[in-house]
């Protein structure tokens, strides 16, 4: 028996990264998957991916920013399996630009996925958590979001306020038996990271910042999404989880 069996989860931005790890492995754990992202063709992939390996998945086109899709997405998975056990928020964009060259178009782009998106999917999925009797919300913040790093205030901003609503909505839902923890990936190696991490003097001092000696992997965040969404921490919520290599220790 799997870690998630009979668990459905919905994983926002698991078109590639590390949504699509927290994908494979959740359905390789049992869990039926409903997979979300603004790429639609590479959400394909993985839902087949899935099913070639025997697992239960459907895929959707998904601006989480966007609350009518949210609204969509979450009567689309009641009506295939009629609850939803696990949310991971997973979906954001990186943004790096210094704050007096910040304009206020793209800082606004910014909270409303990387926030806003968070937020809204809570709001969506919460109510039938409730109705279920309980859930798991896994929210990806990042080492962003529990330091100051220079040269990107609104992702910084956005991660850290992701720190905070977690820790919110866990106090206001642990009564409904709903856990709410966030997780702080740091140094990983996705499509989002693949242009720094190409250039030999970058990937050099991202690995000269991490005091374990490698970069990070998708299935390192995803064995942790894995752990904060399972059983296994039945009495964990509103925790801040670092992956990170033990960057944050230093
Ligand atoms: N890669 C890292 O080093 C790192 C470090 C810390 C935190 N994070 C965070 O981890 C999460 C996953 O990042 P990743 O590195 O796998 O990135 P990624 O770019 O590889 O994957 C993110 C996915 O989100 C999707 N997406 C973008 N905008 C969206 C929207 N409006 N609605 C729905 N989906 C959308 C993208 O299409 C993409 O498939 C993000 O929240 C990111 O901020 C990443």
């Amino acid at each position: 028996m799997g870690k998630l069996t009979d668990k459905v989860a919905i994983i926002t931005g698991a078109g590639g990264g590390m949504g699509k790890a927290d994908a494979l492995l959740f359905a390789k754990e049992g869990a039926k998957v409903v997979i979300t992202d603004i790429q639609l063709d590479k959400v394909e992939e993985v839902v087949d991916e899935i099913k070639e390996a025997g697992g239960e998945a459907l895929g959707f086109h998904h601006d989480v920013s966007s609350e009518e899709e949210w609204k969509k997405i979450v009567a689309e998975a009641i009506q295939a399996y009629g609850k939803i056990d696990i949310l991971v928020n997973n979906a954001g964009i990186s943004n790096a630009v210094p704050m007096l060259e910040q304009t206020v178009e793209i800082w606004d782009k910014v909270m409303s996925i990387n926030l806003t998106g968070v937020f809204l999917g809570q709001k969506h999925v919460i109510p039938h958590m409730i109705e279920n009797g309980g859930g798991a919300i896994v929210n990806i913040s990042s080492i962003a979001g529990l330091t100051g790093g220079s040269g990107s205030g609104a992702y910084t901003a956005s991660k850290g306020a992701v720190r905070l609503l977690t820790k919110a909505t866990a106090v206001d839902f642990a009564q409904h038996h709903i856990r709410c923890n966030s997780i702080h990936p740091g140094y990983i190696e996705t499509p989002m990271t693949a242009d720094l991490m190409a250039n030999d003097q970058m990937r050099e001092w991202f690995l000269s910042q991490v005091p374990l000696p490698r970069l990070g992997k998708t299935e390192d965040i995803a064995k942790g999404v894995l752990f904060l969404a399972s059983d296994e921490s039945s009495y964990i919520t509103g925790v801040e989880l670092p992956i990170d290599g033990g960057y944050y220790a230093k």
